[in-house]
């Protein structure tokens, strides 16, 4: 056949096949997000995110070098060749600044911005890199926080930002047509293999934003946005691979040969688990290939079941491990598993995944901050008495010693400009749009949303201290009827009760078993109603005969009376000048090492545990909440010491059951909100302990 025919013949095929007349199309959500904005914070919530504005994500935009002398803002500070630092601040404090409506984080935004668009290059690249030094990831994280950034004020930015993505979507299109040039390695690359394996890996992050021009500004361009998601998802490191049986690695990392562990690192690194959590949902998006559905959920179970912690992150020191209470959460991962698990529920609807954004949020995140958000951990263990210099070595895959410690930048910077997303898009993603005329409040928390259904205009504020007590009071007022859903957590799910107008007898709820959403249909005008979940002590058995304690989303844990010192900050780079930031660091940005005063060495009789909490009706929570001794709740019950050995200088392995043995009197054990407990043990044997008072 000669080209003609062969062209007349695919049209013919293309046709028949559909393809010609039916444009393609994305799976809806199951449930909407909103727009940035309409949702506002209120309680605890609001006290959190104010304390960031206040704190280091606030700030970094007037000091932190790979903030405030970026090369993406012509400057010249990089912590590495990927140019990301910018990025991810970008991403995060554009949610924070408009969750907020702080004006003085508003004008950070846009400067920044403003600064970002007037160096795009002439061609449509965005970001400091010319030539073969380009490379997509970095690309990502900025791109989330445009397309947030018009959502949030669509007329101040609406048209600057969206000429400028369009601008790079078509740049895009001809690099990807050239033999994907910024995706994978081509000859005279700048970068290596590995380097351009970040965007390969991280690739979901990407299409959101192209999606997102589909559904909200495709601007004649649906061609090449089509076509970039296709030449994206040809190219990239395919989640579906490692999710595969077989492949994927049950076991501790550190107990399988390396010549099996090292070829497939892009899978096992930390922060790109956290990240590829959600791709099979985005690809399938796009691809409407429903495999990705099981294996988006397999991706969960197995991450959390092979590599997860008792308090709803990813045990991974840079690489995943196994199941070691003494092993590393890295912060970054932590936030970024939150965003992935609440895009699954947006467009899944199981509501584990919203339990598991619940027990991240309420656990995970706020300890790895200390309670006025200036100083994170790089790292957190599950069973953490100190949070000091460690030994060399240490039990760390590629953490240096300073990675428990608090502090501006304590190992990698990634942390330092990435941790600002959690609370902001744990906000954003609290509530949804249920098809045209519902609402649901689904990661429950103290929030008020302003919003448009197809009948018309509704706000809903929820007032209440969860996690803290259990009781949630709703004031709503629309213009017309409207549906209203609340998402019932799963351990909730028997007990929950609703009472309508504060009327005297409360009715049980019968939230779906898929969504654990509770449908109420609501009538026009205002309505009060409470709601009241009843958490009950629950145990998760852990490796070696150990236990991590819960009542509702928070897990409670042993906190060790605590000495803290603080020094000025160290640069992450051992041969930089500590004094030599190029910007006076605040006085507020320290460096801290806490030690305990009294044993960690504590095992637990689980029968003995009974549930407290404090906080008298009407009485307001305190601020900083996750702090150590604030939060009104915890869990008491009898334990007492055992001898527990060290292992590269941190608590070891759980002691084995039989050789558990009280060195000491039995005592009172006061366990508290993880949080809160900066110091910490998590994972607690159990011992019985029979009889009789102290
Ligand atoms: C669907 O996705 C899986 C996982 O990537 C892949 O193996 C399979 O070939 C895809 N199916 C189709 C029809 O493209
Ligand atoms: C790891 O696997 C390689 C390649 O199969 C093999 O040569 C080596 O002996 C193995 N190492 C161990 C410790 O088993
Ligand atoms: C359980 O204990 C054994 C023996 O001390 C140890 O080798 C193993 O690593 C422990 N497992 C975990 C997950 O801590």
């Amino acid at each position: 056949m000669n080209m003609k025919w062969i062209a007349l013949f695919s049209v013919i095929l293309n046709t028949i096949g559909g393809h010609a007349q039916t444009p393609p199309t994305l799976v809806p959500f199951k449930f909407q997000p909103l727009p940035l904005g309409s949702i506002k914070p209120q309680g605890w919530l609001l006290d959190q995110m104010q304390l960031m504005a206040d704190g280091l994500a606030g700030h970094e935009h007037d000091f932190y070098r790979f903030v405030s002398d970026s090369s993406w803002l012509g400057g010249k500070a990089e912590y590495s060749k990927l140019n990301e630092g910018f990025p991810y601040w970008f991403n995060g404090i554009v949610p924070l600044a408009y969750g907020l409506d702080n004006d003085r984080l508003k004008d950070q935004v846009e400067s920044a911005i403003n600064k970002v668009l007037d160096l795009q290059a002439d061609d449509g690249w965005l970001g400091p890199e010319k030539g073969n030094a380009r490379n997509f990831w970095a690309r990502y994280p900025l791109l989330l926080g445009m397309i947030q950034l018009v959502e949030a004020d669509g007329e101040k930015y609406g048209k600057r930002v969206l000429s400028a993505l369009h601008k790079f979507v078509d740049l895009q299109n001809s690099m990807l047509k050239n033999d994907y040039e910024g995706y994978l390695l081509k000859e005279g690359d700048v970068l290596s293999e590995e380097d351009h394996g970040w965007g390969r890996v991280r690739v979901a992050d990407m299409m959101i934003t192209l999606q997102w021009l589909l559904e909200h500004d495709p601007a004649g361009q649906e061609t090449e946005l089509w076509e970039n998601l296709d030449y994206l998802r040809k190219g990239q490191i395919d989640w579906a691979e490692w999710y595969t049986e077989g492949v994927y690695i049950k076991e501790d990392l550190s107990m399988v040969n390396e010549s099996i562990v090292k070829p497939l690192f892009p899978y096992e690194h930390g922060v790109n688990v956290g990240q590829g959590l959600k791709a099979g949902a985005v690809i399938n998006r796009f691809t409407h290939n429903d495999s990705l559905i099981e294996m988006s959920r397999r991706a969960v179970d197995w991450t959390f079941k092979y590599h997860g912690a008792a308090s709803g992150t990813v045990l991974a020191d840079e690489r995943l491990k196994g199941l070691g209470p003494y092993y590393g959460a890295e912060l970054c991962t932590t936030v970024e598993a939150m965003y992935s698990l609440s895009y699954l529920y947006q467009t899944f609807g199981d509501s584990s995944f919203a339990d598991r954004v619940e027990l991240a949020a309420f656990n995970a995140l706020p300890v790895a901050l200390t309670p006025d958000w200036w100083a994170h951990q790089y790292v957190t263990q599950p069973n953490q008495p100190y949070a000091k210099e460690l030994n060399d070595p240490n039990p760390f895959w590629n953490v240096n010693r300073w990675g428990v410690t608090y502090g501006l930048e304590p190992n990698f910077p990634c942390c330092t400009v990435n941790h600002p997303q959690g609370y902001p898009k744990f906000l954003s993603a609290s509530f949804v749009k249920v098809g045209d005329n519902g609402l649901a409040h689904v990661l429950l928390s103290p929030g008020i949303v302003t919003t448009k259904l197809s009948s018309g205009n509704v706000k809903v504020s929820c007032i209440t201290n969860y996690p803290f007590t259990s009781s949630f009071t709703y004031k709503i007022t629309a213009s017309a009827p409207f549906e209203f859903h609340i998402r019932i957590p799963s351990w909730g799910f028997n007990t929950a009760t609703l009472s309508l107008n504060n009327a005297k007898t409360a009715s049980s709820l019968s939230p779906n078993p898929q969504t654990g959403l509770h449908t109420l249909s609501l009538p026009s005008g205002s309505i009060t109603f409470s709601m009241t979940l009843s958490p009950t002590i629950r145990i998760e058995h852990r490796a070696n005969d150990s236990i991590s304690i819960f009542s509702g989303p928070i897990l409670y844990a042993l906190s060790p009376v605590s000495h803290t010192t603080t020094t000025t900050p160290k640069p992450w780079r051992k041969e930089d000048n500590p004094n030599n930031f190029p910007t006076p660091i605040p006085p507020q940005s320290k460096d801290y090492e806490i030690t305990p005063l009294t044993p960690w060495n504590i095992a637990i009789d689980p029968t003995t545990l009974s549930y407290h909490n404090d906080l008298q009706k009407g009485e307001e929570l305190e601020n900083p909440i996750w702090a150590p001794g604030k939060p009104p709740n915890w869990i008491e019950g009898w334990g007492c010491e055992i001898e527990w050995p060290l292992y590269k200088g941190v608590p070891g392995p759980v002691p084995q059951k039989s050789g558990r043995e009280c060195t000491g009197r039995k005592k009172r054990v006061r366990l508290v909100p993880y949080g809160s407990a900066k110091i910490h043990m998590s994972e607690l044997p159990t011992i019985e302990l029979k009889g009789g008072e102290e």
